[in-house]
């Protein structure tokens, strides 16, 4: 059985979470291949809402294995956070349920603070990073300094370790940020303690998941941010330090291509993206207001991670096409669809306008792209609440429609629609639609 990938197809917050939980009721290993707690996963379970940063999705399902893979930095702080609030809500997250790699990174209260220093020095180009250390952890990973998970089975290598990051740190913090330096005592008895307890959840979980594919068992890849945040294929240098499309759950896993099965790209229904960086569709006032909520719904769009206001604007097939190029997506899951019910019409991106001339591709070239406007094409809307809808027959004509218009103008197909937050809030698409 396959290896089946879960990736954003726009700029994050798409709605993987809860596609993944539902794919996970099939699958033996949920493994999350890339970022760190930069992400926030909401997921809806009856009346239970869980926030997860970086324990799977696949963990509220019961034997579902969960995986943090080699391609995942991990603040041990919030890892440990997570692990005793999924206790107090009944989840128990033991080393049988959860394997951390021995090759993950960590993250440290100086990646954390020297994160803020470097936001705060970039001045009026500051990326929004979420401040959770995640682009100094990677950047400490490409220049061979990094501390790896295995360090935590050996406590006199990770004081050693821990001493001379925070020396260099420090040094760091002072010198050319001019900030506080931080306790490293205080932070080795801190790291030291976390080894005891999360010494157990250590695993090589290459050889793992390699295992479990050749028995003929399913895993699933959770991607986290999505494919224009990917460090290689986004809009950089305002994109995230990691891989969130497909290839970077074989590099975060440390799997060949052979296994893969479905690549199911995520995506909302409108578009939404938390940060600086281009985003050709991008609305402002009243209309943002319409599609972003007021905040006082769990669904409405204000950052899981930093409660930041989304930017938002409609969907841009554009998008979609690149997404489905660079991830080699053999389906879309489109969600949110009930976010555009009462709207008359529906302008979806089919093209951009730069220098005159009409593109049909995402630029690889960024001051094209900031050069670029989008194309609208409109669909008509529906005005019936659709939160109800469990079947594609139930959903108003319009509302096939505009689904249909998404799979073409994509060149995917449409699998699977959400119409609310809740678990059961799905509908299947048939593949003759
Ligand atoms: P970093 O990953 O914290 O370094 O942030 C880099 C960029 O990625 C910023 O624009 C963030 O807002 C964005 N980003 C990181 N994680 C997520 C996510 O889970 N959803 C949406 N945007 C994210």
């Amino acid at each position: 059985m396959p290896l089946n990938i879960i990736v954003g197809a726009q700029w994050g917050d798409e709605g993987k979470g809860r596609i993944t939980d539902v794919l996970a009721a099939e699958a033996a290993y949920v493994a999350r291949y890339s970022g760190g707690d930069n992400a926030g996963h909401t997921l809806t379970v009856g009346r239970e809402i869980f926030k997860l940063h970086l324990i799977p999705s696949g963990i509220v399902q019961p034997g579902v294995v969960c995986v943090i893979g080699n391609g995942v930095v991990v603040n041990p702080t919030v890892l440990l956070r997570e692990i005793d609030e999924l206790a107090t809500r009944g989840v128990a997250v033991t080393p049988q349920r959860l394997k951390l790699d021995l090759k993950a990174h960590l993250i440290t209260p100086a990646h954390v603070r020297l994160d803020g220093s470097a936001e705060s020095q970039r001045g009026a180009q500051a990326i929004g990073t979420t401040q959770r250390g995640i682009g100094p952890a990677y950047s400490d990973k490409a220049a061979r300094s990094g501390l790896r998970a295995q360090l935590l089975a050996h406590p006199d290598a990770l004081t050693e370790a821990l001493r001379a990051h925070l020396t260099e740190k420090n040094r760091l913090l002072q010198d050319i940020y001019h900030a506080e330096p931080l306790d490293s005592a205080a932070i080795i008895a801190q790291y030291t303690a976390y080894a005891q307890r999360l010494g157990p959840y250590l695993a090589d979980t290459s050889l793992l998941l390699h295992r479990a594919l050749s028995q003929g068992q399913t895993v699933l890849a959770e991607g986290a941010q999505g494919t224009l945040l990917d460090l290689e294929q986004g809009t950089y240098p305002f994109v995230t330090s990691s891989y969130p499309t497909a290839s970077g759950a074989l590099l975060g896993l440390g799997l060949g291509p052979r296994h893969i099965g479905r690549i199911l790209g995520v995506a909302k229904a409108f578009s939404s993206r938390v940060g600086a960086g281009p985003m050709p569709t991008e609305l402002h006032g009243e209309a943002a207001v319409r599609l972003r909520g007021s905040g006082a719904n769990p669904w409405d769009e204000f950052g899981t991670t930093t409660g930041r206001p989304r930017r938002v604007g409609w969907l841009d097939a554009v998008v979609l096409r690149y997404a489905a190029r660079i991830n080699g997506l053999t389906e879309l899951a489109l969600t949110k669809l009930d976010i555009l019910s009462g709207l008359t019409e529906i302008p979806v991106c089919v093209a951009y306008a730069a220098a005159g001339e009409q593109v049909e591709e995402f630029s690889a070239d960024s001051a094209t792209l900031a050069a670029c406007t989008p194309v609208y094409h409109s669909c008509p809307g529906w005005q019936e609440n659709i939160t109800g809808a469990r079947h594609w027959t139930e959903l108003p004509t319009a509302a096939r429609a505009y689904v249909r218009a998404v799979a073409d103008l994509s060149g995917v197909p449409i699998s699977l629609v959400s119409v609310g937050p809740g678990r059961d809030q799905l509908v299947a698409v048939p593949p003759t639609a």
